[in-house]
């Protein structure tokens, strides 16, 4: 039977990126449905969980994508809301690549440090990425400082968070300006930043002279980039002492994290591919 993925996108003109990971990672039929919303998704999940039988609907799978991750998510919610019993097929969310990013992202601090014994800050951590990457880490033990140009904002990123993660050791910071930012970071052994593209956080001089720093990490592909000095394609590479890595450094785990969280949503009818579940998909391609 052929895997169809219906591609549910909340942007009226469906971006390309998506739709060649999920042709790459060996779907036979991706539909794509633009300008999803709540209010239009559940005749489109009806449409996916009606068509065939209860044993056969692990061949059909819903992916959430667009450039909105906040419509997204509602989106990843009335999709879930909408199965019943058996009636139910496997989800991924990832608008924007925020789940696959942050998990990539996580995955490459996970090789050099104890998340555990961590502290890592997250700048532009009120992001959908940033605020994927803070809730990873403190899922993991780490203590987390969420950075924002608005103490407000930071507090409010945090809260769901604290929600999800039992004991999570998380705090807002504001760091409206570099050196703010680079006092939030004394101390940390991880920064990771994740500013809308083309935000520049920190020189080269700045970050490398953060007392206690071991990795950084920059997701931001556009220049200025967000730790001026981090190549895009840095994975892994010391520079002033310290194990960088860039966005397209990040890139490359993050795609094969797409490919595989694509595949994985045929394996059953009942996968919920949230940030979560996205970061163990990468785990296990890096086990295996
Ligand atoms: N490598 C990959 O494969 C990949 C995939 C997806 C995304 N990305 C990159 O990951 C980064 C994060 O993505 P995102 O979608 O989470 O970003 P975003 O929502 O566009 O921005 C993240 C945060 O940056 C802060 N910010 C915005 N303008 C700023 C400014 N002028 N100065 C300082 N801070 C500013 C904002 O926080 P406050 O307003 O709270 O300060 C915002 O919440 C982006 O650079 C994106 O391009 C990479």
């Amino acid at each position: 039977m052929k895997k169809i993925l219906i591609q549910l996108d909340t942007d009226s003109l469906p971006g390309t990126f998506d739709r060649v990971v999920a042709i790459d990672a060996g779907v036979d039929e991706l539909l794509t449905c633009g300008g999803v919303t709540v209010e239009n998704v559940v005749p489109l999940v009806h449409g996916a969980i009606f068509t065939r039988g209860p044993n056969q609907l692990k061949h059909t799978a819903l992916f959430v994508g667009g450039s909105d991750v906040s419509a997204g998510e509602d989106v990843f919610r009335t999709v879930q809301s909408t199965f019943f019993g058996p009636m139910r097929v496997s989800v991924l969310m990832d608008s924007n690549g925020s789940s696959t990013t942050a998990a990539a992202a996580v995955l490459a601090a996970a090789k050099h440090l104890d998340l555990s014994q961590t502290t890592a800050v997250v700048a532009g951590g009120t992001g959908p990425v940033g605020q994927r990457v803070a809730r990873l880490l403190a899922g993991r033990g780490a203590t987390v400082r969420l950075a924002s140009r608005s103490a407000e904002r930071a507090e409010a990123a945090c809260e769901p968070i604290r929600k999800a993660v039992d004991g999570a050791q998380l705090e807002g910071v504001a760091t409206g300006d570099a050196d703010s930012l680079l006092k939030a970071c004394q101390g940390c052994h991880l920064l990771v930043a994740a500013g809308a593209a083309g935000v520049q956080f920190l020189s080269q001089e700045q970050w490398s002279a953060v007392y206690g720093l071991q990795v950084a990490i920059d997701l931001n592909a556009v220049p200025p980039l967000g730790l001026a000095g981090i190549e895009v394609s840095d994975r892994g590479t010391e520079r002033n002492g310290l194990v960088c890595y860039g966005a397209i450094g990040v890139g490359g785990t993050k795609m094969k994290i797409h490919k595989a969280a694509i595949q994985a949503l045929f394996e059953s009818n009942d996968r919920i591919l949230d940030v979560e579940a996205v970061y163990a998909i990468g785990e296990q391609l890096q086990q295996g």
